[in-house]
């Protein structure tokens, strides 16, 4: 028997649910979507998990200071805030964990189980300075004037005794594996910043807790509770059957999905995820992921965007002014993944001016009501134009390479270059002047033609990282009744000239990206 090829498998971390999601872990959310939307219309098999980190202080804190059960605050949280704003972003998910449901923390206890009967883990005392806010151990280096330098708040000092694990034995091997596979880690940066961080030395990890109980219990010492992130760190794995038996569903789904390819993440946590995440895969022995991508921080007024800080600005803040697909686009467009970028209202709006409401939106509308006026409403005969098509083959690729390996700006800007290319196509043809005359007819059914197929190729480009806006354009060019699904068109195909089918009738739709103006009171 065959196994199936296995899925590409994106998740990103597993966000606490001490408040609501603000445009950071949007930021994060988005990304990943774009991504796997890329890889399905790659005809891939897609596995994306998000999710949410429920245990630990900080959450139980919050839960204490508003009077609520943590469970229930948790339970509220999760359904009042976090998953509608995902379901307002479109984000296409296929599974989201909570850390608090059985399926994770059944699968926790016998993964630490198991690596307590391995040897990799020892009880003994911590005593040290702890971050409620990163729920971290920290160093002294981490720390500028006995605060944490990420939250700005002083650190708690933790004196218990706790189990352990062994992760200074894990030094040499996660040190080869970064020399092997510089791709696990990205980027450059990020590498660099791990490698450094191994080299100067580490110790081993308290895993437990013994001072409150919102936890999950440690197996063999039910006092104590499983550390946060050690908990939260396996979620990646959980939600996909670790540890079950090959032939249950769980076997199977690990089978088809593990190791993940990519975990995104913004450059925070960037240290659990390199070094302490796969050092506990190492411990197991199962292998690794392929790829932990940091990426940068919204910042507002030059610090990072945090909900302990209240400099959070909710989706909706935003999505109310410039609607959902604008913000998909924007901060991806805007910022290159892996730098720091401050969110702007002015810039936002002029690239949504320029780049959306004139360069895409006015193009498709353009198109539609010219083909409504000289072709009865029908797409013309297929032609087809040399350079446009040679540019068309060269953005595919382009933008297929540059997002495969995560850059967003990179790929956004060549699909954003081709549009432009096209509006100059339609001026240089001026289809206006071409009309005047009947003679013409079969030069302006070309030029028009030529521009439907590449709005075709736009919005087939353009769908993972705006999927409403590209189905209602699909819908218009009447390409969804002979093409059928637009999230079915594969990246390998785009670029084939001639697809739109002669005599699709286009509809006029409601107008992609309306002014702005028209949107503010
Ligand atoms: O760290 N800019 O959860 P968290 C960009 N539960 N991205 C940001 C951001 C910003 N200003 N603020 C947050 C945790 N993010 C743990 C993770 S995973 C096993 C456990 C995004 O709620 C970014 O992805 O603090 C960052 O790493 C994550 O949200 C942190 O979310
Ligand atoms: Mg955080």
């Amino acid at each position: 028997m065959s196994s199936p090829k296995k899925s590409f498998y994106l998740t990103t971390p597993i966000y606490y649910v001490n408040d609501a999601p603000h445009i950071g872990h949007a930021y994060t959310t988005v990304a990943g979507d774009v991504l796997t939307r890329w890889h399905r219309q790659k005809g891939e098999s897609v596995w994306f998990l998000t999710g949410t980190d429920e245990h630990g202080q900080k959450v139980l804190n919050t839960a204490n200071s508003n009077n609520v059960k943590p469970q229930d605050w948790c339970d509220r949280l999760v359904e009042s805030a976090w998953k509608p704003t995902w379901q307002h972003l479109n984000i296409a998910n296929d599974d989201f964990i909570r850390t608090t449901e059985p399926r994770h923390m059944e699968r926790v206890q016998r993964f630490l189980s198991g690596l307590k009967d391995q040897g990799h883990i020892y009880s003994g005392k911590y005593e040290g300075p702890y971050c409620i806010g990163c729920e971290e151990f920290k160093l002294p280096g981490d720390l500028d004037e006995g605060k944490c330098k990420i939250h700005g708040r002083p650190v708690e000092m933790v004196s218990e005794e706790n189990w352990f694990f062994r992760l200074s034995a894990f030094v040499p091997q996660l040190l080869q594996h970064y020399k092997d596979h510089p791709e696990a880690c990205e980027p450059t940066s990020a590498r660099n910043e791990v490698i450094a961080f191994l080299e100067g030395g580490v110790q081993d990890l308290s895993i437990s807790r013994s001072t409150f109980d919102w936890g999950i219990p440690v197996p063999w010492d039910t006092k104590q509770v499983i550390y946060v992130w050690f908990d939260a760190l396996l979620n990646y794995a959980t939600a996909v059957g670790l540890g079950d038996a090959p032939g249950t569903e769980g076997g199977e789904k690990f089978a088809q999905t593990w190791p993940a390819d990519v975990q995104l993440v913004g450059k925070d946590i960037l240290r659990f995820h390199a070094v302490i995440w796969p050092a506990m895969l190492m411990a197991a022995g199962l292998p690794v992921p392929g790829k932990v991508f940091a990426h940068g921080w919204l910042l507002v007024g030059g610090e990072k965007m945090s909900k302990s800080k209240l400099t959070g600005i909710a989706p909706s803040d935003i999505t109310d002014h410039f609607g959902v697909d604008a913000f998909r686009y924007y901060f991806l467009r805007a910022i290159p993944f892996g730098t720091d970028g401050s969110f702007s209202w002015e810039d936002m709006s002029a690239r949504y001016t320029s780049e959306l409401a004139n360069d895409f939106g006015n193009l498709a509308s353009r198109l539609i009501a010219m083909i409504e006026k000289y072709c009865d409403g029908v797409i013309p005969a297929v032609a087809h134009d040399e350079a446009l098509s040679a540019a068309l083959i060269a953005t595919v690729a382009t933008a297929d390479s540059a997002i495969s390996a995560l850059d967003f700006q990179g790929g956004i800007n060549s699909i954003m270059e081709f549009c432009k290319r096209v509006n100059g196509y339609v001026t240089e043809q001026a289809p206006w002047v071409l009309a005047k005359d009947p003679a013409n007819k079969i030069a302006l059914d070309k030029v028009l033609y030529n521009t439907a197929e590449s709005i075709r190729a736009l919005a087939v480009l353009l769908h993972p990282i705006m999927p409403a806006t590209t189905q209602i354009l699909w819908q218009s060019i009447g390409a969804n009744e002979t093409m059928g699904d637009i999230s079915k068109q594969k990246v390998s195909d785009i670029a084939k000239w001639g697809q739109l089918p002669a005599g699709s009738k286009v509809i006029k739709g409601a107008v992609l990206f309306p002014r702005l103006e028209e949107k503010v009171l």
